[in-house]
């Protein structure tokens, strides 16, 4: 089969004519040709195999680049890199490579493009388009890779147990591609995971959540994630998770099975926002729920403090998977915290001062914590469902309506901390804190304007109550 229509990019042709000049093969590898026959966007990203130095053709390469590319070199690895226009080209010299068992940095050997292709992770990620003059366009695909593709099958050109022993990273890696490709995995991959699932340890916290981002990034997490419970690693990963996939009934009262549906909130929540933190929060926004969960006969089921803790959780669970300890785990928690807030809202009626406290708590993350929110209503009750989703298109039009009127998103006092010192004249003290907060109140409660006059009115009453003189001046 020929594939010259995948080869438009004037880049190949340099790249084959620096090969002709070493009297090196090259070809095409890896996700480039996967997406091109799959017809998926183009990622900036091509790999090439070169039977020889890797190295060498890149250098080669560069020189017939009118601009003259810089090239990086990683010697220990035997590959090198460099940028044509926005397109990232890796070079790598075919190999016949085996890993070392405790650590990912392989040792290598030269070897043919089939064994360059066998030591790849899947037979849609083995396919090779030919760059050399007499088979230029040349599909080679001696695993049945392109079947694979037709057919939506991740499978290992190897014994699933040694491709995945090898590299245990391949395992994420399988359920990753078959959630962003909506592709079957093989039976005896799946039981090879399950299988060599222990050897996820030595892979770094880093790179597995790479993986976890590109699952959650996809447009329904909940294959992948099923998957992940499935072969025993989500276990390993994120077993907060996993301990929510439970049911108890005491008496006659059960709870809803909350791993499932946070799988159903995080699908939810897809069409909603791109942003792969709140993704996040989705995932995480109930975790607090199993070690809080209680019976009494009075209320059934509890989940006292859930949101709180899960916030906690959260935090342990950044620090373990060496995820970044920054803004993005304070907006997670936070949404985590604050996850049951509109909901509250939405099943009662909606008052304007619950909705202006929830805008002052939410800040500017307001917006985001309704769309986390609205996710949330899974009930299968059609009427409570519809309800639901009234009440937040009322919340979020009074969202509207009071940020117009009130400005809480940020709130700044309306009159200051220095001017109500003062006003009566004195120094920082309770006081002033109490009148303070007093002001804050009355605005949230809707008794006040968030305006100055009304403000310095009311801390003149209030003033007044606590016995306060004021100054003359
Ligand atoms: N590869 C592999 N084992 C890995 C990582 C990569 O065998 N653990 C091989 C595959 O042939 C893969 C190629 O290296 O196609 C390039 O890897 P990478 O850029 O990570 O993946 P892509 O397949 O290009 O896809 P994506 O960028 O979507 O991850």
């Amino acid at each position: 089969m020929n594939y010259t229509k995948a080869l438009n990019n004037p880049i190949f042709k340099i790249i084959a004519q620096a090969g002709q000049e070493l009297n090196l093969e090259s070809y095409v590898i890896g996700g480039f040709v996967r997406d091109f026959i799959l017809e998926r966007d183009f990622k900036k990203d091509i790999d090439v195999v070169a039977l020889g130095s890797g190295i060498e053709l890149a250098l080669k390469v560069s020189e017939l680049i009118p601009n003259k590319p810089k090239v990086q070199v990683f010697k220990n690895y035997g590959t090198a890199m460099l940028r044509y226009k926005d397109i990232d080209i890796e070079f790598v010299g075919a190999r016949k490579e085996s890993y070392l068992q405790e650590s990912r940095n392989p040792i290598v050997e030269n070897g043919t493009l089939e064994d360059d292709q066998n030591r790849r992770d899947f037979t849609i990620n083995a396919l090779a388009i030919s760059l050399n003059k007499a088979t230029y366009g040349d599909l080679i695909d001696p695993f049945n890779g392109l079947e694979d593709l037709q057919n939506k099958c991740i499978k290992t050109p190897l014994n699933p147990d040694i491709t995945y022993s090898d590299d245990p990273l391949r395992m994420m890696r399988a359920i990753r591609f078959a959630t962003q490709l909506n592709f079957d995995i093989e039976q005896e991959s799946l039981i090879a995971i399950e299988r060599n699932k222990e050897r996820l340890n030595i892979i770094s916290g880093e790179r597995i959540v790479d993986e976890l981002n590109k699952i959650l990034s996809t447009d329904k997490p909940s294959i992948g994630f099923l998957h992940l419970y499935k072969t025993g690693l989500l276990e390993l990963i994120l077993p907060e998770l996993t301990a929510l996939n439970n049911v108890e009934e005491v008496e006659g009262h059960t709870h809803k099975n909350n791993f499932y549906h946070t799988l159903e909130v995080v699908d939810n929540i897809c069409p909603n926002t791109e942003d792969v933190w709140l993704r996040w929060a989705a995932l995480l926004h109930d975790i607090g729920k199993a070690p809080t969960k209680k019976f009494n006969k009075k209320q059934g089921w509890t989940f006292h403090g859930h949101e709180f803790l899960g916030g906690k959780m959260a935090k342990k669970i950044f620090e373990r998977l060496h995820m970044p300890l920054n803004n993005k785990l304070k907006f997670v928690q936070k949404m985590v915290i604050m996850s049951s807030r509109p909901i509250v809202l939405a099943q009662d009626t909606v008052t304007d001062s619950a909705v202006r406290r929830l805008v002052f708590d939410a800040g500017d993350d307001v917006d985001d914590l309704m769309t986390l929110c609205e996710a949330d209503i899974t009930t299968k009750n059609p009427t409570k469902f519809k309800k639901y989703h009234n009440n937040f298109d009322i919340v979020r039009k009074k969202i509207i309506e009071v940020e117009e009127k009130d400005h809480v998103r940020q709130f700044q006092p309306p009159i200051s901390g220095e001017e109500i010192m003062q006003l009566f004249n004195l120094k920082p003290s309770r006081e002033i804190g109490m009148l303070k907060e007093a002001v804050k109140e009355a605005i949230l409660d809707g008794k006040i304007p968030n305006e100055y006059e009304a403000a310095y009115e009311f801390v003149l009453s209030r003033a007044q109550k606590l016995g306060l003189q004021k100054a003359d001046n």
